[in-house]
């Protein structure tokens, strides 16, 4: 039955729940004011010494809740033996995991900020060189490195945005439910939230011991950051990849072969696309814990810890661990611009031309076509070719051709709001640093 070795996490948590707890049952007047302070005092005590590395807990009190209750009784004397009136482990231990998953979503989001920081910072630094946009992961069309920076950036708002609206369903306190039904003493549990800043208290007791949503929530909010993150490690090691070579990853965030002495791995971003799976694992685990049990309070909820806190650890460093790898990132801009003119990357730049040349797209689509696969077969880019070469295939083409076939060219027409064109990337940058901004205010 002991969980103390997991649960022992929650220690501030459970005390900080104890004390307002207690400061209800003060108002009740079932005890004292000074009974009040000495428990007061004690259970700061036990914090203090725990964060000296001198609290020693035993499994024989099975959880942080029974530890804690036996060292104040140690401390205090048999004034410790009222704090538990009125109050069941079952609706104690949901209002610490609220408290705990509370400040976690603080914490992600804090760290989700500084990751956002330097992809903007990325996105300037890089606001003007060329890589090639990618679909099937064939080159598509030039887009600017700052543009996918961006990408990134607007993808973890996602993902600050959805913790940020849990937390309205977190922050409510369960506190007075007692095991199931409430409690015949008539604790003010309205007061009781306050002390604890919760914006309000859960409106049913058997609902409020049992439910473990807001952590399924978590994990399910993590998971898809860490879907994000595995993206992200994803794109970059292929980038980072001896073919491609479009950047080079710091020294501190690969490792060398044991074996190959000339390796580069990219070993972290491995890890957290590795990561992933811990996470998504977690979000498994939790849902079938969940998925059978009848009301109100069982035991299995006991494992909702290890499947939370697990997650939170892998989640925290896999965010941190991301922002490591792209703060040192060097875009090799030579190689990525070349490579944005393979593949004919401005073919529907070819197309757009014919189309203001009146030609329907469809029309224009099949023209480009044709104009590719003779460059194929003279093994040319298109931009090699020469006005003939276009001139056999239509005779709208001019020599204005050629500024449409470059890849600045093609950067910049792309105007349409959210588009890879400079300038719509700096309003893309000018959006995310106000955003941050706004969140720094807070
Ligand atoms: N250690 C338990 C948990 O983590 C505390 C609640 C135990 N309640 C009970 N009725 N057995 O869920």
């Amino acid at each position: 039955n002991s969980s103390i070795d997991v649960d022992q996490r929650l220690i501030e948590e459970d005390i900080l729940v104890t004390q307002a707890h207690v400061s209800a049952l003060e108002k009740l007047k079932v005890i004292s004011k000074n009974e009040t302070k000495k428990i007061y005092q004690g259970l700061n005590g036990i914090l203090n010494d725990y964060q000296k590395g001198k609290i020693k807990f035993s499994k024989k009190n099975e959880d942080i809740h029974m530890n804690v209750e036996y060292f104040l009784h140690q401390r205090i004397g048999d004034i410790a033996l009222k704090i538990h009136t009125g109050r069941s482990r079952n609706d104690q231990v949901a209002t610490d995991i609220r408290l705990y998953v509370r400040n976690e979503i603080i914490n992600v989001h804090e760290n989700i900020v500084v990751l956002q920081k330097t992809l903007i910072k990325l996105a300037e630094k890089y606001s003007k060189s060329i890589i090639p946009g990618f679909t099937h992961l064939q080159v598509a069309q030039p887009v600017t490195f700052g543009f996918i920076m961006m990408a990134w950036f607007f993808m973890l708002e996602r993902d600050k945005s959805r913790f940020i609206d849990s937390y309205k369903r977190v922050n409510i306190s369960p506190l007075g439910a007692g095991a199931l039904s409430g409690s015949s003493h008539k604790l003010d549990r309205e007061y009781v939230a306050k002390l604890l800043d919760f914006d309000g208290i859960t409106s049913n007791s058997l609902d409020s011991v049992s439910d473990r949503d807001f952590i399924i929530e978590f994990i399910s909010n993590s998971s898809l950051l860490m879907s994000h993150l595995s993206r992200f490690s994803e794109e970059i090691i292929i980038w980072a990849s001896t073919m491609y070579n479009f950047v080079d990853l710091d020294d501190k965030v690969c490792t060398g072969s044991s074996i190959m002495p000339q390796k580069k791995n990219p070993d972290v971003l491995e890890l957290i696309r590795g990561k992933t799976g811990t996470v998504y694992g977690q979000l498994m685990n939790i849902l079938t814990i969940m998925k059978a049990q009848p009301f109100a309070y069982n035991r299995d909820n006991q494992e909702d810890k290890p499947a939370l806190f697990n997650c939170v650890d892998t989640v925290m460093i896999s965010v941190q661990a991301m922002n490591i790898c792209l703060e040192n990132l060097k875009l090799n801009e030579k190689v990525a611009k070349f490579s944005a003119k393979k593949g004919y990357s401005t073919a529907t730049d070819f197309a757009d031309y014919l189309v203001k040349k009146e030609i329907p797209f469809r029309d224009a689509h099949e023209i480009v076509g044709k104009v590719v696969a003779h460059a194929v077969s003279k093994k040319q880019d298109l931009d090699e070719l020469s006005i003939e070469d276009f001139k056999s295939v239509s005779s709208v083409i001019e020599e204005d051709i050629f500024d449409f076939l470059n890849i600045e060219g093609s950067v910049r027409s792309k105007k349409t709001s959210g588009g890879t064109s400079y300038e719509e990337v700096n309003k893309q940058i000018e959006k995310a640093k106000n955003i941050i901004k706004e969140y720094e205010k807070n």
